[in-house]
């Protein structure tokens, strides 16, 4: 036997539910405006479900896209779209792990002297999304309002949580934020 149809004859073997749903795309991409794009993973869903599509279509989700309502983290929260099983029960709820559905980059602030870089992953380790949104930050760089140091002393935006105590103080460390 080839090595490749060895390979291929192990990996069906293997995973037998992905094998066979090869014939559909992996990845469904749901837009998201409030944060940035959700995208959905057949394969993983497959293979952790078995093959069966008809556990979400189309009782949960139509498989015709523009049938499906645009549904909000309320509606999920109430057993809907993702909801019907990221409940806490039979996998982990919505609440649990935003950046497991809504994966974050890092923000750039622009600043005369040397932008800014908020690296999102650093603080989604730590912290959850309300954690910040929206009380501290609008998630939107052109609703957010602009900050200045003077303020971030104050307990402002970034220094609501860097003052010192609970993370390295605004009033220096500027080189750790700063391209300075
Ligand atoms: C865990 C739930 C789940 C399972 C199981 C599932 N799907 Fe889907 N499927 C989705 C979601 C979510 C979408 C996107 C719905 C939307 O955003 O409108 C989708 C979309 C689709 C689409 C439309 C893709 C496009 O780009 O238009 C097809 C086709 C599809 N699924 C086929 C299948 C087939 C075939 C199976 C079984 C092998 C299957 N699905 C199993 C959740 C699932
Ligand atoms: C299991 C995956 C999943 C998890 C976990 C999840 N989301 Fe979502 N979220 C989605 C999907 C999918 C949509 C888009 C639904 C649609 O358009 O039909 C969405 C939509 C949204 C929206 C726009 C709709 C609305 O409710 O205003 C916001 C904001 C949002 N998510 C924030 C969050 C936050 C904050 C968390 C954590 C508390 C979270 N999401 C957890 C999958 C998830
Ligand atoms: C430690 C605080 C903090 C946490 C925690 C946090 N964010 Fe953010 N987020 C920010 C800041 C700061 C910005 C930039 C605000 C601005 O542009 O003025 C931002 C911006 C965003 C944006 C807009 C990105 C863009 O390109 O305009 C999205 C979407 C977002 N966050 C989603 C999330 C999600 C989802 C989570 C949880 C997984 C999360 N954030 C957790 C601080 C945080
Ligand atoms: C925790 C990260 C962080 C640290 C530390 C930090 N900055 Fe900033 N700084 C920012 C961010 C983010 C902005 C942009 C805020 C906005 O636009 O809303 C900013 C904005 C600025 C601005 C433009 C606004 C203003 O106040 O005039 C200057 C100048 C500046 N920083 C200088 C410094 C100097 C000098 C230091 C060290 C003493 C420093 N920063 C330390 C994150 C930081
Ligand atoms: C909710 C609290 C919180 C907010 C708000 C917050 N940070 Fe942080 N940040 C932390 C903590 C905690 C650490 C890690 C502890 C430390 O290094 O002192 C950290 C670490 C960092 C680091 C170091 C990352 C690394 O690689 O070690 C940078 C850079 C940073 N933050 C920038 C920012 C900027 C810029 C803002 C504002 C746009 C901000 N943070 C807002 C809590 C926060």
């Amino acid at each position: 036997m080839s090595r490749t149809l060895l390979l291929s004859a192990l990996t069906f073997l293997l995973l037998p539910g992905l094998a066979t749903a090869r014939w559909i795309d992996d990845i469904v991409k749901i837009d998201v405006e409030a944060t940035g794009p959700v995208e959905f993973s057949h394969y993983n869903h497959l293979d952790a479900l078995g093959k069966k599509c008809t556990l979400c279509h189309n009782r949960v989700f139509n498989i015709v896209r523009s049938k499906n309502p645009e549904f909000t983290m309320d509606d999920m929260r109430k057993g809907k779209a993702c909801g019907a099983r990221h409940n806490g029960k039979k996998a982990f709820a919505v609440d649990d792990d935003c950046s497991a559905c809504h994966p974050t980059h890092d923000i750039v602030f622009a600043v005369e002297d040397g932008d800014a870089t908020f690296p999102h992953s650093v603080h989604t380790e730590m912290y959850g999304c309300a954690d910040c949104h929206t009380d501290i930050f609008i998630p939107d760089q052109k609703k957010n309002p602009r900050f200045t140091m003077d303020q971030m002393s104050e307990g402002e935006a970034c220094g609501a949580c860097h003052d010192g105590d609970t993370a390295f103080s605004v009033d220096d460390n500027c080189d750790t934020c700063h391209d300075m």
